[in-house]
């Protein structure tokens, strides 16, 4: 039996956002793995085993994905949003890297909607032009080059979108670099806090810079920072962000 391996994202949530493409390689999958809230999106059938594991092992999840694919099974990494966008298809590629025997193996990426778009579709085009993403997390890499990439951003007047803004273990870091941007861009542009979108509980606040806390994300938050042409409108339905295509 010839296995195969699929690295597929399920978008922001809402299940209307999954692509068919992601839908029609669950369905023929006999194993699905990846972090514990990810897989549990995945309803359970005969002929399938589920494989949660914690945030924290992704290598060793992608390791397993790996072995179970070449043992023959149908398997599906699966992630949030795009899992090319700091999510499970590099960690496999890295894996593949150090573990040659694994280069032949059948290997599908399949793209979904990242966090970023989905939230910018909510409230508008904020990323209308040039910009650039952000993991604000400093489990995998220095603070100093967060800080670094922050500042060289916003003095090239990119929008910025950041992801894993601010979690228990690290509650710090967001308020630094609230600090690097106001330093930076020295004005009240619009930043967008969307949170868990496209799902029930979501939230969407738009916060000039200026009156920016650390307390208004967290882990389930997607903070979109405009660069200096980013404006709002008012509209009788509320607020909505763009940033000019000329700008
Ligand atoms: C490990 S990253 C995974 C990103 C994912 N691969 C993607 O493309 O959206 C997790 C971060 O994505 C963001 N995120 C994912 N889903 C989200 C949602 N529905 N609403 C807001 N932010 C979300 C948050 O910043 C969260 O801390």
């Amino acid at each position: 039996m010839t296995g195969w391996l699929a690295i597929a994202g399920l978008g922001p949530g809402d299940e209307a956002l999954i692509t068919p493409e992601v839908t029609a390689v669950l369905a023929q999958a006999t194993d699905v793995i990846g972090y514990v809230p990810y897989v549990a999106r995945i309803a359970p059938r005969d002929g399938l085993s589920r494989h949660p594991s914690d945030n924290r092992v992704e290598l060793m999840r992608a390791r397993h994905a790996l072995e179970l694919a070449a043992a023959g099974g149908r398997v599906v990494v699966v992630s949030s949003g795009d899992p090319g966008v700091f999510a499970m298809a590099a960690a496999v590629l890295e894996a593949i890297e150090s573990a040659p025997e694994y280069l032949a193996t059948d290997i599908r990426i399949l793209p979904g909607i990242t966090a970023m778009l989905a939230a910018a579709a909510r409230l508008g085009a904020p990323l209308g032009h040039d910009f650039c993403a952000i993991n604000l997390s400093d489990n995998l890499k220095p603070w100093a080059l967060i800080e670094k990439r922050l500042r060289l951003a916003a003095e090239a007047d990119f929008a910025m979108a950041f992801y894993n803004p601010r979690s228990a273990s690290r509650p710090e870091g967001f308020g630094r670099a609230l600090a690097v941007l106001r330093a930076a861009c020295g004005d009240a542009r619009p930043v967008l806090f969307a949170r868990n979108v496209t799902r029930p509980d979501q939230s969407l606040r738009i916060v000039p810079l200026t009156e920016t806390t650390p307390e208004m994300a967290d882990m389930r938050t997607v903070v979109i920072v405009g660069n200096a042409a980013t404006r709002v409108i008012e509209t009788p339905r509320g607020p909505i962000l763009y940033t000019p295509r000329s700008a």
